[in-house]
């Protein structure tokens, strides 16, 4: 089937097979890796993207469910040529060790700081409750939320 897609501002028109995740459609078919399949299953948060302004797990989201819809993943938060904040800081703090959660992060991180500025720790950890990271321990993780949300 053939599903049109609005991703990071950009419109593309792909064929798709029925079962197919948006995250594989997103990672094999139009060039953007920088969502992660960690689990498959909706457990690890590595592939979240925003799907018209939602945050979502794309392993869980079929391409079909998404036809017409607007898509940002990772590589749409960055404007202006310049990284996100939130990806400064993550960088800045040390936040990123192996990465692979990485991208989930930034962008569960950045939804938050668009819909509350100032997080406190506890507002942090919950809207990132989704997210695995198996390295950083997530002190650094906090860290990097808190930076970002002062810049
Ligand atoms: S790959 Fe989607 S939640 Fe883990
Ligand atoms: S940096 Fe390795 S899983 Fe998070």
């Amino acid at each position: 089937m053939r599903v049109e897609l609005s991703v990071n501002g950009e419109r593309h028109e792909t064929d798709v097979w029925a079962g197919e995740s948006l995250l594989t459609t997103l990672r094999d078919r139009l060039a953007l890796p920088g969502s992660k399949n960690a689990c498959e299953q909706g457990e690890c948060g590595s592939c979240s993207v925003l799907l018209d302004g939602e945050l979502v797990c794309s392993c869980l989201v079929l391409a079909a469910q998404a036809d017409g819809h607007e898509i940002v993943t990772v590589e749409g938060l960055a404007e202006n040529g310049g990284l996100h904040p939130v990806q400064e800081a993550f960088a800045d703090t040390g936040a990123v060790q192996c990465g692979f959660c990485t991208p989930g992060f930034v962008v569960a991180a950045a939804d938050l700081l668009r819909r509350v500025p100032e997080p406190t720790d506890d507002e942090i950890r919950e809207a990132l409750s989704g997210n695995l990271c198996r390295c950083t321990g997530y002190a650094k993780i906090l860290d990097a939320v808190h930076t970002a949300a002062g810049r």
